[in-house]
């Protein structure tokens, strides 16, 4: 054995899984144990995983499924509930999570988000289209296509534009949802409705956007908002809950405008 392959074997922790198993959306799951052995501190939690998921297709079992994409914190796909808490113990999506926030011996539950409005459909796996229909119901700004405008045609004053590209950051995991008691989604539709809201170029749509959004996000099943906080403390993009406040007035709002 090579001194580096001695020092790896050291460094390796010993942990315990407990994973969420369910073969469809329409049956039972249940949690089941793994062990893992030498699982390097510098992985992320998503190649520990990868890793389990080597062995098991080795030993010909089916792999444990869970999303994810970029794997960089961009694209929103991956989102697991670990120990409780929606994407671990640290302010990270889960392909950022590295297994340092671990020690060896450790036991670890791993769960999909829990949310009615986001079924599980295998394993780890869960449905977050209604996210997606949020959005098709009014997260936009309607525009006319052609030839691009002069770039400072539509001015933004440096503190709007400053918190528009702040609340942009949110990538749609979901985190918001699973965290929260009552599986609200007012963090995220408040993340958009202040997005589009700080523009000049989303003032037309604005109270069709928030009564829109609202009513898809209730129609999909989502509770409401009784401002606990815990979407904001588990949110990996850090939106503030006052994003809730400002979906709050716009509603109040369009309202006062009839609509
Ligand atoms: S508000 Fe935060 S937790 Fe919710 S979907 Fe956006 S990035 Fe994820
Ligand atoms: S896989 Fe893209 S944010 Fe995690």
């Amino acid at each position: 054995m090579s001194a580096s392959t001695t020092e790896e074997a050291k460094t390796g922790m010993k942990l315990t899984l407990k994973i969420w198993r369910q073969p469809d959306a329409t049956s039972s799951g249940k949690l089941h144990t793994y062990q893992l052995a030498d699982v390097s501190p510098d992985m992320s939690f998503l190649e520990m995983l990868d890793v389990l998921n080597e062995e098991l297709n080795a030993k010909g079992e089916d792999p444990v499924a869970f999303d994810s994409d970029c794997r960089e914190g961009i694209c929103g796909m991956c989102g697991l509930m670990i120990n409780g808490e929606a994407h671990g113990p640290e302010v990270t999506t889960t392909c950022q999570l590295h297994m340092r926030s671990f020690s060896d011996g450790d036991v670890i539950t791993i769960e999909p988000w829990r949310s009615d409005a986001f079924p599980v459909m295998k394993d780890l796996c869960v449905d977050r289209q209604a996210f997606d229909r949020i959005i098709q119901s009014g997260g936009y700004i309607s525009v006319n296509t052609g030839s691009a405008p002069e770039a400072h045609s539509v001015q933004v004053p440096k503190d709007a534009a400053d918190r528009a590209f702040d609340v942009a950051t949110c990538i749609g995991c979901g985190a918001c949802v699973a965290a929260c008691p009552n599986g609200s989604a007012s963090l995220f539709i408040g993340a958009k409705i202040t997005h589009l809201g700080e523009l000049p170029q989303g003032q037309a749509e604005r109270d069709s956007r928030v009564v829109d959004m609202l009513g898809q996000h209730d129609a999909e099943g989502f509770g409401g908002c009784t401002n606990i906080g815990e979407c904001a403390a588990a949110c990996p993009k850090e939106i503030p809950l006052d994003v809730i406040s400002q979906l709050n007035k716009d509603l109040r709002t369009a309202m006062l405008h009839g609509r």
